[in-house]
């Protein structure tokens, strides 16, 4: 038993094997499942009893023309049964596609929800460390290969199951021989065809990662379309992607040859056994030991039932790739969510807006440490000013504040609440964060500020807009607020994000504010234009505000120099200025153009 997997409160607890995990979703449609393997075993036992009603037919007519009697009035009982037989098969298998229709998409949202639901509760690492193209791609396939297992189950193997039990028992009952030598071939092929898919299913595999290698090759090349053009490099990258396209020709061929060889076994020892079974029927129809009717039924029983059965590599190799997928999905989705909400967490109650850190050790990786020892305390409402070189750390400071990442030792509080024992929901509802470089939905403009406030309404989302200066340029845009912003928000200019997210942040109006590098893409002139909108979002809440160009911060109340992991200096500007020799006042000085330097500079 593993005691360390943990799973967040709110996110369904999905299982963590292909087979438990496809189960578990079964059982949500049970009584409609129920249903389907009724009307199929009906449609099954329907669709291997009409040789029975044929023979019931000619033995009727052959007795009917020994004793001179009527045909049709001595066929008409089993004439009746073999169109009982037929509607029954229309029925059946209607009902069993009506229930299909009726649950199966329904089943597969619900697939894909939770599995989204889980995904949701992840940490920011696991996403950072995901592609997030290839983890939506796979949501639909997990979902689409739950639901193809059960078909394959429900449509294919199991009505073969049902027609053979069926067919022996009647065979049996004609000539046990028969029905002898049938079922040791079933048992047999059955074996041989599983051994089969599974060998095939080696060579798939490879041929399915060389195509999703393929896919990855060209959805990189699409995206980097611009540097294609940029460097001239159209038929470098032709090239470059003929070498994956090869491979992947390469596995094709090694598949689908595997595949014929297969449908040679399949169709030779079908046809070898067809023709065997109906000779030998035919040996003892001339002994005298069938009846021409029971002949044409044991003739058709073995044909229908060696049929069926020959598509069954073919059905267990598709059956083992579903389980596979699944399998796959369920590896990458269901591992433990890296930060969970403590049992019994609490909302955080937040009226002054008081950090502290007390002796934070941190390290993205093992062995390099970034902060260690760290202790800060910002005061309500105090607006502090991040600096330092690229990579010092700021961002990751600030991340430690939201809890996107979580510190190996020491403690940080917010107005005297461990962040760890308060709910990550409430800790981020009172925190607002614009980042460098913001990302949109691909949603409306109105639909990407409302974000901030879910029931602000346009009026307020407007205002929004005006304060974060942003009014003016969606107003030009071709549906105003009603224009979509692109991917990520590639449509706007970088500058146009940042104010986007700005507004969001405005109707968001929570109490701590983050600012990490939030107007870096803004000219001064705008940035100057925002500014009185940014001062009023600041009042009377604790703001933290990374920025490398100085004159950014430089009028806040404290200033924190950040160099590798460390602070190194704090205090006001000017206190910071008068520091001989200080690492601020180099920086300080330094700046002709409002900017650091990106290396220290001796
Ligand atoms: N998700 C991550 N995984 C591993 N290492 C990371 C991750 N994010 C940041 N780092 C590393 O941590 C260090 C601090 O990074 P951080 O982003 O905090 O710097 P920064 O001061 O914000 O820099 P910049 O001014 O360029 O934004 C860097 O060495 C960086 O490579
Ligand atoms: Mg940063």
């Amino acid at each position: 038993m593993t005691i360390s997997f943990s799973i967040a409160d709110k996110a369904p607890d999905l299982p963590r094997t292909p087979w438990r995990f496809a189960l578990y979703f079964y059982r949500k449609i049970k009584f409609a499942l129920i249903a389907i393997f009724a009307f199929e075993a009906g449609q099954a036992s329907c669709t291997i009893l009409l040789p029975y009603a044929v023979k019931d037919i000619i033995d009727a007519v052959n007795l009917a023309k020994d004793t001179g009697a009527d045909v049709f009035e001595s066929a008409y009982d089993a004439m009746v049964f073999f169109a009982i037989l037929n509607l029954g098969i229309v029925l059946f298998s209607r009902a069993s596609g009506a229930v299909l229709v009726a649950y199966a998409p329904g089943l597969r949202a619900k697939i894909r929800k939770d599995i989204f639901r889980y995904l949701q509760f992840h940490s920011h690492s696991y996403f950072v460390s995901h592609f997030s193209g290839s983890l939506a791609n796979r949501i639909s396939e997990v979902a689409l290969s739950c639901m193809h297992a059960l078909w394959t189950i429900t449509f294919d193997f199991y009505p073969l199951v049902i027609q053979s039990v069926v067919a022996l028992i009647i065979l049996s009952n004609t000539t046990s021989e028969l029905a002898m030598v049938l079922t040791i071939w079933l048992v047999i092929y059955t074996f041989v065809s599983i051994f089969l898919a599974r060998r095939c299913q080696g060579y798939s595999m490879k041929f399915a990662a060389a195509r999703s290698k393929v896919t990855g090759k060209i959805v990189d090349s699409v995206t980097n379309m611009m540097n294609t053009k940029m460097f001239a490099r159209g038929d470098y990258e032709e090239d470059y992607l003929s070498n994956y396209l090869d491979e992947e020709v390469d596995h094709a061929l090694k598949t689908y040859w595997f595949m014929e060889k297969m449908r040679w076994f399949q169709y030779l020892s079908a046809m070898i056994l067809m023709v065997c079974m109906v000779g030998y029927a035919l040996r003892i129809w001339a002994e005298g030991g069938l009846t021409v009717g029971e002949f044409s039924m044991v003739a058709g029983m073995c044909i229908m039932l060696i049929e069926a059965a020959r598509g069954l590599s073919r059905s267990f190799l598709e059956y083992f790739e579903y389980i596979d997928n699944i399998s796959d999905g369920v590896s990458i989705f269901i591992q433990p969510h890296g930060i969970v909400d403590t049992k019994g967490a609490k909302d955080l109650a937040i009226n002054e807006g008081l950090i502290e850190f007390n002796n934070i050790d941190f390290s993205y990786s093992e062995g390099t440490k970034l902060f260690h020892q760290l202790n800060v305390t910002i005061k309500p409402c105090q607006k502090v000013g991040l600096v330092g070189y690229s990579g010092s750390g700021k961002s990751s400071f600030v991340s430690l504040i939201l809890r996107l990442f979580e510190a190996e030792s020491g403690k940080i509080e917010i107005d005297s609440q461990n962040i760890l024992n308060v709910t990550q929901d409430s800790l981020r509802e009172n925190i607002s964060m614009i980042p460098q470089d913001p990302m949109l939905f691909h949603r409306t403009l109105m639909e990407n500020i409302r974000y901030g406030k879910l029931n602000a309404s346009d009026e307020e989302v407007m205002e929004a807009a005006q304060k974060a200066n942003a009014h003016e340029f969606i107003q030009l845009t071709e549906k105003g607020y009603g224009s979509p912003v692109g991917e990520r928000g590639v449509k706007l200019s970088g500058g146009q994000r940042q104010r986007i997210a700005i507004a969001r942040a405005i109707l968001k109006d929570s109490k701590i504010l983050i600012l990490d590098e939030a107007t870096s893409s803004l000219d001064s002139v705008t940035e100057k234009k925002i500014q009185q909108g940014l001062n009023r979002l600041m009042t009377d809440k604790t703001v933290i505000v990374v920025a490398h160009r100085l004159s950014t911060i430089a009028h806040l109340d404290r200033i924190l120099v950040f160099d590798e992991g460390a602070i190194i200096e704090d205090g006001s500007h000017e206190e910071l200025l008068s520091i001989k020799n200080g690492h601020y006042a180099h920086l300080w000085n330094m700046q002709a153009g409002g900017f650091l330097p990106d290396t220290e500079v001796t």
